[in-house]
């Protein structure tokens, strides 16, 4: 008699959660620190079961903003395809460099162009941030800085954040992250993102206006207010 095949422990198959994502690295630059965790945290997207968009910024070049230009022209095409890119995502994730204790400037001003969409894509979008940097603090005071345009145009920003110090050493030659705390950490922050998509995409109970400043009333004047 043939051994009873016990069944099988539930696995979370690519795809199967119903949920796509859009990873941006912030740096395109060829050897990218960022680039190289933005694949990483792909990787992780895929194997807890959603897919994944991977773009770069080099993938929506954009303009100075200049409203002139706004005037005479619209949006420019790189943030019409960012725009697109989100709308196509449940959630984001921003991998992106420290710049002078900031987020990239480029980085900013495609966040800038993308707001002027209405309706306005990151609004009650999840998403999740993270950076690498050779210095020991990660990049992290990047990613404060990059939550405040993120939380003012209503994305859901993850409250816990991945910030890779030294990472000129912190990559094996796989690509993994050498240390194996990090990497657990790594994984566990990227799953349990994941498990607040889901819950906030397929059972989602509470519905939000976002409005720019309390006491602000919807007038077309008013152009960054959105309500309902
Ligand atoms: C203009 C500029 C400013 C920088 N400022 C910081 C900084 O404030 N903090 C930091 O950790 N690294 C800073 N760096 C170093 C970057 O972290 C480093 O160049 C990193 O490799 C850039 O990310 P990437 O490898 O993904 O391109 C700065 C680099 C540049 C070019």
């Amino acid at each position: 008699m043939p051994e009873p095949v016990p069944p099988a422990p539930p696995t979370r198959v690519p795809g199967g959660r119903g949920l796509s994502l859009l990873v941006l690295s912030a740096s395109a630059r060829s050897g990218s620190w960022n680039l190289k965790l933005a694949r990483l945290a792909a990787r992780a997207v895929e194997a807890n079961g959603a897919t994944v968009d991977f773009a770069t910024t080099a993938d929506f070049e954009v303009p100075a903003y200049d409203g002139d230009a706004e005037q005479a022209d619209g949006v420019p095409p790189g943030a019409v395809r960012f725009k697109e890119r989100l709308e196509n995502a449940q959630a984001f994730v921003i991998v992106a460099p420290e710049y002078n204790a900031s987020m990239p400037g480029g980085l900013k001003n495609l966040i800038d162009w993308t707001s002027r969409f209405r309706p306005q894509p990151f609004n009650e979008r999840q998403a999740l941030v993270m950076s690498a940097s050779p210095s020991m603090a990660g990049g992290n005071r990047g990613l404060w800085a990059l939550r405040i345009p993120l939380e003012h145009l209503g994305a859901r920003v993850y409250p816990d954040m991945f910030s890779l110090a030294q990472a000129h050493t912190s990559f094996s030659d796989d690509g993994e992250l050498a240390d194996p705390l990090l990497r657990e950490r790594f994984a566990t922050t990227v799953s349990n993102f994941l498990d607040l998509v889901e819950a906030a995409t397929h059972y989602a109970c509470a519905k939000t206006a976002w409005v720019e400043y309390l006491g602000e009333r919807s007038d077309p004047s008013y152009d960054r207010v959105q309500v309902g």
